[in-house]
């Protein structure tokens, strides 16, 4: 569904990904693994269309030069022209970092705002699909977002990327700031999105043990490149994986009322 060969992004001379090649197959859940400043979220912001929105606009107000190579398909098709927009509208949804909610509008607020490029009907459908596969956030609809716990935030945020009806969904560090209960019930969500909906996912996480046993596949970046890749079972199983990825697990959990 999703095939990279050789993307390379320049920040400047900064090299945030050195000729990565990546591919997701249909229906699969896929993680890339790695630590801060690996490169995660410029491997998903161009996948999204984002790092070329953030090339024509800085080239535009002639700031900072950044370049792109290699090529992203898409269902078999070279999307690396196509706009943000474009591809959310083809099913390519991020779930972004830190996940940016209307802290001052409801649940369902925030629900209704992130379908806007929709019409009101399938919204309607997609609210009760979604309120299917996350009950707990049904019971919280009328409760202002800025008041949920982070878990239930990142939660909210992963039901915003949802109203937009992603074929593919990208999550870029959904486990951010959560304790290791609400870790796992965000890694709950994403298992009953593969078996429910057949949404084909992508995840870009610090935080691998959570992780690991709930994908098909994964890869690990350093530095812009993949290093290392296997199903969610070998990486359990490769040691240094473990010494580097292990026992990260919450280790800035904030979320501590969870
Ligand atoms: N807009 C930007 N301008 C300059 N450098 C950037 C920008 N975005 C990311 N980088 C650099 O690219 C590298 C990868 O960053 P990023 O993709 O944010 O990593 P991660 O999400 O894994 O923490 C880092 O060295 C970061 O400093
Ligand atoms: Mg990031």
């Amino acid at each position: 569904m999703l095939e990279i060969e050789n993307l390379m992004v320049f920040f400047e001379n900064a090299l945030a990904l050195n000729g990565l090649n990546l591919t997701v197959q249909q229906g699969e859940v896929v993680a890339v693994i790695g630590s801060n400043s690996a490169g995660k979220t410029t491997l998903l912001n161009a996948v999204a269309g984002l790092v070329n929105d953030m090339r024509i606009n800085s080239q535009r107000r002639g700031g900072k030069r950044i370049s792109t190579y290699g090529h992203i398909y898409f269902k078999g098709e070279d999307i690396i022209d196509w706009t943000p927009r474009q591809r959310v509208l083809n099913g390519i949804v991020l779930s972004r970092e830190r996940h940016p909610i209307f802290q001052e509008s409801s649940v369902l607020e925030n629900l209704k705002i992130a379908g806007y490029l929709r019409k009101r009907s399938e919204i309607s459908n997609s609210l009760a699909y979604i309120f299917r596969l996350f009950p707990a956030l049904k019971a919280l609809k009328r409760r202002v977002a800025g008041f949920l716990s982070g878990g239930e935030q990142q939660m909210l945020a992963i039901a915003m990327a949802l109203v937009a009806r992603p074929a593919l969904l990208l999550l870029d560090e959904p486990l951010l700031g959560l304790s290791p209960h609400m870790q796992a019930t965000v890694m709950q969500a994403v298992v009953e999105l593969k078996q429910f909906s057949g949404i084909t996912v992508l995840i870009c996480e610090q935080f691998a043990q959570p992780v690991l046993p709930i994908i098909d596949r994964g890869y690990v970046l350093e530095n812009g490149m993949l290093t290392f890749s296997g199903t969610g079972a070998e990486l359990i199983g490769n040691p240094e994986i473990h010494a580097a990825y292990f026992g990260r697990l919450a280790e800035d959990g904030v979320d501590g009322q969870n």
